[in-house]
């Protein structure tokens, strides 16, 4: 069984480079580089992520890895090929896609995220579970960024590779992502072990908002102190950068990272219309008993304070119905 652990560890190291190598060197490969180049992707972060592309036909990786007597039926056990219908040998799992090899936190190749070019979906066919590659507990990037996360204590969680690989080169070296997967137990203990930060980076739509909203006390659960970036509508980290450059990347998602307590206050107001009374009233109701969730009195104070301000509503109420949200929480 190690043998077997160690031949489809040298398979996916030899596919990441065959894939590598066809996109850098084939007709077929230059649609796809010419993809990721028009997606704002230099030479550089291809070769460093080293990213690739699986082409259109069922028999390139089956032919490659026969040939260099790799066992089929070891290498569908390994995500990289698929069985026949008819049971009359393997075909290549994916085709016509860019491929993002995927990488354990020692840097070895376990697993790929192959992407369709331009439109059209499945958007990404991942490999399946395998004795290498277990969703729950694997981040894309993070043997790139461990060094960086713990010399700075601080971790950036995105959805995609095309998040972590934008940021990368807009300086974000400790940046991973779950891969779109739902972050779990595993994922945050990982993290919380490594880090004293987390900087959440989700995509700026409602799964990305509501995802960041259910990481938050999970990743508090593991001791990381949370912030969360606030992309406008729609956008995601990727699309940002695009759009808006590194620097203010950098300054407004980064640095500018909100609290979990504004980050609240914000998704929040979304759920009531502030231009009716009623719609007030529920929203300062709500916000009450997100500000009743901080344990020190003074941070409290400060949010209320601009609750008051912006409402033009009596501070001292606030702080009374804040006041005995706390009580009963306690
Ligand atoms: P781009 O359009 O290439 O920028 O991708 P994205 O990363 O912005 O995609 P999206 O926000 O839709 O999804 C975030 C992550 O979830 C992706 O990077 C994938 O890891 C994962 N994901 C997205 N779509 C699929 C899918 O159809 N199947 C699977 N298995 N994973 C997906
Ligand atoms: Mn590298
Ligand atoms: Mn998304
Ligand atoms: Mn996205
Ligand atoms: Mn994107």
């Amino acid at each position: 069984v190690d043998l077997d652990r160690l031949a489809i560890i040298e398979a996916h190291q030899l596919t990441a480079k065959l894939y590598n190598y066809l996109l850098n060197n084939t007709q077929h490969g230059k649609i796809a580089k010419d993809y990721l180049l028009d997606r704002g992707l230099r030479e550089k972060q291809i070769d460093h992520f080293m990213i690739g592309y699986a082409p259109d036909q069922w028999d390139t990786l089956n032919r490659f890895l026969t040939a260099r007597n790799f066992d089929p039926v070891l290498m569908e056990k390994g995500g990289l090929l698929s069985a026949k219908n008819d049971g009359s040998g393997h075909v290549d799992r994916f085709r016509s896609r860019i491929m993002f090899p995927i990488w354990d936190r020692d840097g070895k190749v376990i697993a790929f995220g192959g992407r369709v070019i331009g439109d059209g979906g499945p958007k990404y066919l991942n490999s399946p579970e395998t004795m290498l590659f277990t969703k729950s507990r694997v981040f894309y990037n993070l043997h790139h960024a461990r060094p960086a996360i713990r010399k700075s204590k601080q971790v950036v969680l995105f959805e995609g590779y095309m998040d972590v690989i934008k940021s990368w080169s807009a300086g974000v070296n400790n940046g991973v992502a779950t891969m779109g997967t739902a972050l779990t137990e595993e994922h945050c203990a990982m993290l919380g072990r490594q880090a004293e930060e987390i900087i959440l980076c989700y995509d700026g739509d409602d799964a990305g908002q509501a995802a960041a909203l259910k990481s938050i006390p999970m990743l508090e659960k593991a001791k990381l102190r949370v912030r969360v970036s606030i992309l406008p509508k729609g956008k995601d980290p990727d699309e940002y950068i695009e759009e808006y450059g590194p620097d203010t990347f950098l300054r407004e998602a980064i640095d500018g990272a909100a609290t979990t307590t504004k980050f609240k206050l914000i998704y929040s107001r979304k759920n009531h219309i502030l231009l009716t009374e009623e719609g007030r009233k529920n929203y300062l109701l709500e916000a009450a008993g997100i500000v009743a969730d901080l344990d020190s009195a003074i941070e409290r104070e400060v949010y209320l304070q601009e609750l008051s301000r912006e409402f033009n509503f009596p501070l001292d109420v606030l702080k009374q119905d804040c006041q005995a949200k706390v009580l009963e929480l306690q």
